[in-house]
């Protein structure tokens, strides 16, 4: 029997120079051992002739990188696997396309397996702010299923460049002080910290946009498993979730839509037939906007809407946030973001220190554009034609409202009260002055976050959002 001494557990450049030695001293697969420990004894306990940790044959770029991902799996069988494939190629060049061999496809496996501890721990590993000696920083606690925290600690480097941050894990830590990445000794959960107020915005944000209606069990616990719940704030909401979900969907079926005043929408109608509505029709109030959109014939849209949303909000509201188009919650409630991305809103507008009952909020467009697919109504993005037509009401607010400062959401936003084009990414942060004296600024939309593919891009895309919202509230 012959023994490799490597120096930790995922030592590939250690397992790579003696698996090379004991292929060159013909050690058959049975007879070699690989132990973690501390190398200083050697590499072999039997010592091996120097030549024989030179390369003695070519192995495939494809077997390198799978022995190099498999390494990182928890098994501890998994150096011999990636010992005995080693062993085999000289003889079977072409074995790492026999993907049915029972070593290649247990190796690919076991790859995958790794592959996903990585993507499992992009998304669920969250942040917890600290003070230290040089300020904030950023400490997360999390116990990945296989040896990622190496392979997977660029990625954060890259999502939080501008953050200082620790991720603390079982096997070792990674630590990034804005310039370089260190790594770390392994911690224990007690040396992060285990509550701050972000844990609510993760509740606030889960709670907002779980649908009771499409809840799949399996696949939640598929894509969120259950090993991971113990480090996220918001799988603490999870099993009343799921316990409700039935009688909730029950509830949102049995609920009928908010009725427009069908008294005012018919006379409406008829004026607008008259053609006597543009010219003529200026509401006074906003109650008498909200009753007068009803009757809206500017554009084809009110055809498949169940009503119009007109804005909500104190009728002095300082800030006026605008934002694209009413969703499929807010057509049938008639009221403004009280679906998911009201929810991620009204989290975001409370973190920045903004009471959302202080706000007039609309949207650039007040019926609901959707195409629809089985039961579900799919949003859709209004023409511009369609935002030049509803520009009548949103004018017709800010005339009744008079807004200091208007914060857009998205490009439809910004387009409805700038009657341009606007690309956001280039003209977010700056205060645009606007014919009547107000302030307009930009940001993204919050159904934008909502669609970010991973949770650490949404939580870093979050950051900027309630910074502008901060800046929104400085200017006021
Ligand atoms: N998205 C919007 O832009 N507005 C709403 O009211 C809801 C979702």
């Amino acid at each position: 029997m012959k023994a490799a001494v490597l120096s930790h557990e995922t030592d590939f450049d250690g397992w790579r120079r003696a698996a090379r030695g004991f292929r060159q001293a013909g050690v058959a697969p049975g007879d070699a051992v690989f132990r973690v420990g501390d190398a200083g004894g050697g590499l072999f306990d039997d010592a091996l002739p120097p030549s024989a940790v030179e390369p003695v044959f070519g192995v495939p770029k494809a077997f390198v990188d799978l022995a190099g991902e498999v390494i990182l799996h928890r098994s501890i069988d998994r150096f011999d696997l990636m010992y005995r494939l080693l062993w085999r190629l000289r003889d079977e060049p072409d074995l790492m396309k026999v993907v049915t061999d029972i070593d290649v496809a247990d190796a690919l496996e076991r790859a995958k397996n790794v592959s996903r501890a990585s993507h499992k721990m992009k998304a669920f590993v969250r942040f917890r702010q600290v003070e230290d000696h040089d300020g904030e920083r950023w400490v997360a606690w999390f116990e990945p299923a296989h040896r990622v925290l190496e392979k997977t600690a660029p990625f954060f480097v890259r999502r939080y460049t501008s953050m200082r941050w620790s991720i603390l894990t079982p096997d070792g830590s990674a630590f990034w002080d804005g310039d370089a990445l260190t790594a770390g000794p392994p911690a224990t959960r007690d040396m992060a910290p285990a509550e701050d107020e972000i844990e609510e915005f993760w509740k606030t944000y889960y709670a907002s946009t779980f649908n009771p209606a499409r809840l799949k069990t399996k696949t939640m616990q598929g894509e969120m498993p259950k090993r991971y719940w113990k480090n996220l704030p918001e799988a603490a909401l999870i099993p009343e979730l799921v316990a409700q979900s039935a009688v909730r969907t029950d509830a949102m079926v049995a609920t009928p839509a908010a009725q427009p005043n069908q008294r005012l929408a018919k006379t409406l109608s008829r004026m607008n037939r008259d053609h006597s509505f543009d010219e003529g029709f200026v509401p006074s109030t906003l109650e008498e906007l909200g009753q007068a959109v009803q009757a809206c014939r500017r554009c084809p849209l009110w055809r498949h809407a169940t009503q119009g949303v007109c804005g909500e909000g104190p009728r002095q509201a300082r800030l006026m946030i605008v934002g694209e188009q009413p969703g499929d919650q807010e057509d049938l409630a008639g009221r403004p973001f009280v679906g998911p991305a009201g929810g991620v809103l009204d989290a975001a507008l409370a973190e920045a220190g903004i009471d959302r009952d202080d706000v007039f909020v609309t949207n650039a467009v007040k019926h609901f554009k959707h195409e629809p697919r089985g039961k579900r109504r799919i949003h859709k993005t209004p023409l511009v034609s369609e935002v030049s037509a509803c520009r009548w009401w949103l004018d017709a607010e800010r005339r009744l409202v008079k807004p200091k400062v208007i914060l857009t959401m998205g490009a439809t936003a910004a387009l409805g009260v700038l009657n341009r084009k606007v690309t956001v990414t280039k003209e977010r942060g700056e205060a645009i002055a606007q014919p009547d004296g107000a302030k307009m600024l930009l940001t993204v939309h919050p159904s934008y976050l909502l669609r970010l593919p991973d949770e650490a891009s949404r939580a870093s895309e979050r950051g900027r959002f309630i910074d502008d919202l901060r800046r929104v509230r400085r200017l006021l």
